[in-house]
C-alpha cells in the first residue's frame, strides 16, 4: 500500500529505544529521510544504524532543556531542511512502585521534565520550523501510554505526563493548521510492550499474568505493533483525515480484570 512517506523528513525522538528502533526501521523501508534522536545510549544508536539502509542522521540531545532542543532543531534544519513529521516517542518510566505519599519531588520533577516538558519543547520547535518553511503537510504523533488513560498506581508521575500529552494533542491540532494547512496531531497509547523499558518487569511471570488478566487478547505488544500505528497516523495517504485522535494499542485493555490467573497461558504471550 502506498504510504506517501518517500522523501518525507521525519524526526523520531528516543529512536534508539525499543519502540523508536522499530519505528525508524519501518519509515526507512518506506524511503523517508530520518533524523534520529538519542539521549545517551550510543550502543543502541549503533545497533539501530546497522538496521537502516536509506538516508538517516543521528543527533544527541537532552530534550528537557529548551536550549538543547533549539540547538537540535537548528542542526537538523542545517542538515536536512524542513521537517515534515515529528514523532515524540522518548520517555522514562521510573520502574519502582512508589505511592504518591512516598514519592520525592525530585522524581516527580524529573519525570515531568523529560516526558512532558520534553514533548512540549519538541512540539514548540517543530511548529517554529513549520512557520519558517510553510507547506500544507505536517504531522505530529506522540507516544502516550495506557497509564495516560486508566492511571497507574505507584507511577503517578509517569501517568500524569501521559495524560498531559492529551492536552498537547487536543490543543495543537487546532494550532498546527495555521502553520501547515492540512497539519495533523495524534497520539498512540501503548499498553505493555516488550522493550528495554519493561525488560525487568517481563522476567516476572506473576506480574505478566496480572497485566494479561486485563486484556481480551492476552498477549503483550511488540514494538512493531506500536511502530505500525505510528506510521499509519503519520501518513497523509493513509490517515489524512485523522487528527486529534488517541489510538490505544493494548490488546483491548479496559483497566479492569477480565480473567482469573488460571485462564492465562504464559506460553502464548
Ligand atoms: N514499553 C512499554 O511497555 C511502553 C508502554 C506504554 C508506553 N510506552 C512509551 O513508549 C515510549 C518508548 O518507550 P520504549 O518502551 O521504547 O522505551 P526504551 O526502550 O527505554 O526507550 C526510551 C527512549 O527514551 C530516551 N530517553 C530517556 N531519557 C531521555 C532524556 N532525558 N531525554 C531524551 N530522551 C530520553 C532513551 O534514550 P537513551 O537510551 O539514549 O537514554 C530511549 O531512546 C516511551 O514514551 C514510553 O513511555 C512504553
Amino acid at each position: 500500500m502506498e504510504t506517501g512517506l518517500r522523501g518525507k523528513h521525519v524526526l523520531i525522538t528516543g529512536a534508539n529505544g525499543g519502540i523508536g528502533q522499530a519505528t525508524a526501521v519501518l519509515f526507512d523501508k518506506e524511503g523517508a529521510k530520518l533524523s534520529l534522536h538519542y539521549h545517551q545510549n550510543e550502543t543502541s544508536a549503533k545497533e539501530l544504524e546497522s538496521k537502516l539502509k536509506g538516508d538517516y542522521s543521528f543527533f544527541q540531545a537532552n530534550l528537557s532543556s529548551d536550549t538543547s532542543v533549539k540547538k537540535l532543531m537548528n542542526q537538523i534544519n542545517q542538515n536536512n531542511g524542513r521537517l515534515d513529521i515529528l514523532i515524540v516517542n522518548h520517555g522514562i518510566w521510573p520502574e519502582n512502585y512508589i505511592p504518591a505519599h512516598d514519592m520525592t519531588l525530585q522524581q516527580w520533577d524529573n519525570t515531568i521534565a523529560i516526558n512532558l516538558t520534553g514533548a512540549f519543547l519538541c512540539s514548540k520547535h517543530f511548529l517554529k520550523n513549520l512557520e519558517a518553511y510553510p507547506e500544507d503537510f505536517a504531522s505530529i504523533t506522540y507516544v502516550g501510554s495506557t497509564a495516560g488513560i486508566f492511571g497507574e498506581a505507584g507511577h503517578v508521575d509517569y501517568s500524569v505526563t501521559k495524560f498531559g500529552l492529551q492536552g498537547l494533542v487536543l490543543s495543537l491540532k487546532n494550532e498546527i493548521v495555521h502553520l501547515a494547512y492540512h497539519g495533523r496531531v495524534n497520539l498512540v497509547a501503548p499498553g505493555w510492550t516488550i522493550t528495554p523499558m519493561t525488560e525487568k518487569f517481563m522476567q516476572d511471570h506473576t506480574g505478566i499474568k496480572s497485566v494479561l488478566q486485563t486484556m481480551p487478547l492476552r498477549k503483550l505488544a511488540r514494538a512493531e505493533d506500536i511502530a505500525s500505528t505510528i506510521l499509519f497516523l503519520s501518513s497523509d495517504k493513509l490517515a489524512g483525515h485523522i487528527s486529534g485522535q488517541i489510538i490505544t494499542v493494548a490488546g483491548g485493555m479496559e483497566g479492569r480484570k477480565l480473567f482469573e490467573s488460571d485462564e492465562i497461558n504464559i506460553d502464548k504471550i
